[in-house]
């Protein structure tokens, strides 16, 4: 039997600590999908999932509903066949490459820049957003790993992604978020998030990361969104409360 889920709401947030193959099925579709799975060449015992990550993003594939789009971040040396189980419904829109200033190297591999391949429909057009740039901003090597988890991403590359794989006041959900950096920035960009973490560890992190950020407000453009504050429910453990007024699709 599956461990309980515990849901946890910051704000514009509504984080889960627990195995997202059994949250997943509880949510409704989302506009945008972003993370950074447990990598195919993750090393095994490294972090939750990395027994398997193939099955796991198969899995995954089977039981989530379909986002308007997928956003999948792995570094340029993981096998992107990996990918192979998203779905047809979401066509391949393009890759975008995260780079660093400072090249570091795997092995013979020089650079270990990330790629988020990115599935399903574009962002609105609009001023300054009809164009899709094919490159995010380089981030420092040390921004990637100052939290403690294992496999932190930089938030200079998750600030961009946000921006420009959503729209303001849109849903994001990440469904393997550990520290919780894909929320901190969907709360930095006025974005609503859901966020799923199976590790106590990292759920505990993320839930304290993304409350800063809640606190610290919208510091880039967004709509004027409530802020309803912060509550725990270590009760949910039958399932997830169905989506709630935060998953509500806006009108067309
Ligand atoms: C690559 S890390 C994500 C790191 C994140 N982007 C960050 O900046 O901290 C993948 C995370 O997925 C979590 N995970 C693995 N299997 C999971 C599962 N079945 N359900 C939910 N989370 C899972 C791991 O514990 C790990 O924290």
């Amino acid at each position: 039997m599956s461990d309980p889920i515990e849901r946890v709401d910051i704000g514009r947030a509504s984080l889960y600590r627990g195995n997202a193959l059994d949250v997943l099925t509880q949510i409704g579709a989302v506009d945008t999908i972003l993370s950074d799975p447990v990598w195919p060449n993750c090393p095994t015992g490294l972090i939750a999932g990395s027994e398997d990550p193939p099955r796991l993003w198969q899995e995954t594939m089977r039981v989530m509903r379909i986002p308007t789009r997928l956003v999948v971040v792995l570094r340029g040396d993981s096998d992107p066949r990996f990918l192979a189980p998203v779905p047809t419904a979401l066509p391949f829109f393009r890759l975008i490459h995260l780079p660093y200033t400072i090249p570091a190297f795997v092995g013979r591999k020089l650079g270990r820049d990330e790629i988020a391949y990115w599935f399903g429909d574009p962002i609105r057009p609009g001023r300054g957003r009809n164009l899709i740039p094919s490159r995010a901003p380089a981030a420092q090597p040390t921004d990637a790993r100052t939290n403690g988890h294992p496999c932190s991403r930089a938030l200079k590359h998750f600030d961009w992604l946000v921006e420009w794989t959503s729209d303001p006041g849109e849903t994001i959900l990440d469904p393997f978020m550990g520290s919780g950096t894909t929320g901190v920035a969907a709360m930095r960009l006025g974005r609503r998030f859901i966020g799923i973490e199976i590790d106590p560890k990292w759920f505990d992190l993320a839930c304290r990361q993304i409350d800063q950020a809640e606190r610290q407000g919208v510091l880039f453009d967004g709509p004027a969104i409530p802020r309803p504050g912060r509550s725990r429910n270590p009760t949910a453990t039958a399932g997830v409360t169905p989506m709630l007024p935060l998953l509500d699709r806006r009108p067309p």
